[in-house]
């Protein structure tokens, strides 16, 4: 019999198998006492049946295999390069493990394939990171690939994922764990709205704050396929691997993205707070000691219609407001004048920049902001000098459906890698481009994994030679918002929606996967271009205050007083943002669904913020107290609404936090909670606390 087991500060992974063939997940959680005998708990995980199929119930494995008799979805299909299905019979070969590292290597010699599962534990941060790797003597084509198999909870109802759209990323969705496979797919070669890589499983009794539940990303950004089976004996098995088919050549080596997973015992935000942190500490390459800048992105203001003059005018306006970086986006390079030609020609524009970018990028140098330039360098349109001089250099056929009028290019040839970065490079030479919004429009004509390796090889280059220069990841929004990017992106474009109402409600759903500190949020135009809502300045900019904060109005729309609120809000952020950064957070929930809380507590729970977002109308005439999360129960806190003046409401009332600072204690705030304010919808209450002298 082999076992092993790997440990983080607060779970245990637990992997055994009794006769050399591949290990099966046998326990993973909370962490297991040091002297926990694993051959007692192999015993106690046997498994009996009542069934006359076969005289034993098949493992599941971390590679779940036809030839061990298992019924369920498959962990990899192979096939050689005639065609002909292989099917592996894998025996133990060897081991590595270390304190944190796990690698279990399998043969077959027959088949001449070997199988690597490889587990990373991250103490701190509570996190599993899972990868397989199939090695074979000769050229096969691999169909499927699933990262080491999790055998999933029994005691949990459903599972939560998400759909989504253009503009209304992260719609969280329950499914019921019934017999059969639910599977989520992206096949458009990127992450995708609608599919975000992620996957909870929570027990029966899990709530946001208390209860066990456990987590699941995969980080890759050319989509994904999940596998969530009950199969006929109960069980349940997980599995996460590249979208099925998009290897298109064979070859001798194909491995998985890492699968990272979480277990939390206090509830969803316990996997939050894994999730984010394991990001911010692990995978985001951004120094703890940078400041995030107020950014102001010029899209929605003037999108291709750029003047120099006037976009000067714009930028002094927004470093008036508080805006640090400006960031040009779409419309600057050759011809392109609308969304349908030029992606390609990454040369300025000598109509709109006649002396070059240098005019606008001086003046803003000169009020003291950073600068900011959009590419979409994975695309080409038909109506572009690259497209003409090189047709053969996209994915797909010439006839294909075009997606924003432009076609995708084939970024494994080694002839466009160059030219893209040579490219790139050579704007980031000669103008101090310290951020690069990175945008990615269209879907690809077929899911291709070599594309999402050249895209990161493409990446890293830039990296390498920029190494100052930042990256967001834009694709029309939050289609490419994977911990596979995240390595080499420091923000996500969220979404393309900048209402504030549905930015909101993304934002609360992706607080599970994304800390505040990768997130750009925006304070869009007075009518808002996604919904075509007016919502008041209070609200837009307390809600792109939850985030990395930024513009992207045209400032010229602004009153004296919504100008006036905007830049105290930008003032209140700048002020905060650096222990927001690494504040813990909670969602807040309340019976009453009207509300989207949140609490942002610093290190040592001597401050916090609460935003309490009112998305429609209440079903109550009186608004329910709002319990907080995270505070020292004996402390005494200051407790006040920030914005007072700012809230439009019913409100009779002129007492309580209306009028005066609170004093309560942690222990009240948490188990009592304190009464809000009636509001309008679409408000933002800000409360801050601050520990009493
Ligand atoms: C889609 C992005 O999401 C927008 O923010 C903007 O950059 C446009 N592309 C530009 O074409």
């Amino acid at each position: 019999m082999k076992h092993w087991r790997l440990d983080t500060d607060n779970q245990t992974l637990v992997l055994s198998s009794l006769d050399n063939r591949v290990p099966c997940l046998i326990y993973w959680g909370q962490k297991l006492p040091g002297d926990e005998s694993l051959e007692d708990l192999i015993e106690a995980s046997k498994k009996d049946w009542g069934d006359n199929l076969l005289d034993k119930v098949p493992d599941l494995s971390i590679l779940p295999e036809q030839s061990a008799n298992f019924t369920g979805q498959l962990g990899c299909k192979i096939r050689d390069i005639n065609g002909q299905i292989l099917s592996p019979h894998f025996i133990f070969q060897s081991e590595v493990v270390n304190n944190n590292l796990l690698a279990l290597t399998y043969i077959d010699k027959a088949l001449g394939l070997t199988y690597i599962a490889s587990i990373t534990a991250y103490s701190s941060n509570d996190i599993f990171a899972l990868s397989a790797k199939i090695e074979s003597d000769n050229p096969i084509n691999m169909e499927w690939l699933s990262t080491p198999v999790i055998a999933a909870s029994q005691s949990s109802n459903e599972m939560i994922d998400y759909g989504g759209q253009w503009g209304g990323e992260f719609r969280k969705q329950l499914t019921p764990w019934v017999t059969g496979v639910h599977m989520r797919e992206s096949r458009s070669g990127t992450t995708s709205h609608a599919n975000f890589p992620g996957l909870i499983i929570p027990s029966k009794a899990c709530s946001e704050n208390l209860g066990s539940c456990y987590g699941f990303h995969y980080g890759w950004s050319g989509g994904h396929r999940m596998i969530a089976e009950q199969l006929p004996d109960g069980r349940r098995q997980i599995q996460f691997g590249n979208t099925e088919n998009s290897e298109l050549s064979p070859g001798k080596s194909f491995e998985t993205a890492e699968l990272f997973i979480s277990h939390s015992s206090e509830g969803l935000s316990g996997i939050g707070k894994a999730f984010r942190s394991h990001v911010a500490e692990s995978i985001v390459n951004f120094s703890k000691d940078k400041l995030r800048p107020v950014h102001y992105n010029c899209w929605e203001a003037i999108y291709f219609d750029h003047n120099v003059d006037q976009l000067k005018e714009i930028a002094s306006l927004a470093f008036d407001i508080g805006a640090e970086r400006f960031v040009l986006d779409d419309g600057w390079f050759k011809g392109r004048h609308n969304a349908h030609s030029s992606l390609g020609d990454w040369t300025v524009d000598e109509i709109k920049y006649p002396h070059g970018l240098s005019p606008l990028v001086n003046h803003i140098q000169s009020l003291g902001m950073t600068f900011g330039l959009w590419f979409e360098p994975e695309m080409v349109s038909p109506d572009s000098d690259l497209y003409r001089q090189h047709p053969n250099w996209i994915m797909g056929d010439e006839d294909q459906l075009l997606g924003r009028g432009q076609l995708v290019l084939d970024i494994s040839l080694k002839e466009v890698q160059d030219y893209l970065f040579e490219r790139v490079s050579a704007l980031l030479e000669v103008y101090p481009i310290e951020y690069i919004k990175w945008d990615h429009n269209r879907v690809l004509p077929y899911p291709d994994a070599s594309q999402t390796r050249s895209l990161y090889l493409l990446l890293n280059r830039i990296r390498d030679s920029h190494p100052e220069v930042e990256i967001e990841s834009c694709s029309s929004g939050g289609g490419r918002i994977d911990y596979g990017i995240l390595r080499y992106a420091q923000r996500v474009w969220l979404s393309d929606s900048n209402d504030a109402l549905e930015r909101l409600r993304i934002q609360h759903e992706a607080l599970l996967w994304l800390p505040i500190s990768v997130t750009g949020s925006h304070v869009g135009p007075k009518i808002c271009h996604t919904s075509g809502r007016e919502l008041s300045m209070s609200f837009r900019a307390w809600v792109a205050a939850q985030r990395h904060m930024g513009f992207e109005m045209d400032p010229r729309e602004l009153n004296s007083q919504d100008k006036d609120l905007l830049k105290s809000v930008t003032t209140w952020w700048k002020a905060n943002r650096q222990w927001m950064v690494e504040a813990s957070i909670f969602r807040l929930p309340s019976i009453d669904e009207s509300v989207m809380a949140e609490i942002q507590v610093n290190a040592s729970l001597d401050h916090f913020v609460v935003f309490v977002g009112q998305s429609i109308s209440s079903k109550f005439s009186s608004p329910t107290p709002l319990l907080l999360e995270g505070l020292n129960p004996m402390t005494m806190y200051n407790v006040s609404l920030v914005n007072k003046k700012e809230i439009n409401s019913l409100s009779k009332l002129e007492e309580g936090l209306l009028t005066k600072t609170l004093k309560l204690s942690g222990q009240f705030l948490m188990t009592q909670g304190i009464q809000l304010p009636k509001v309008f919808p679409a408000n933002m209450l800000v409360i801050e606390g601050d520990i009493a002298a």
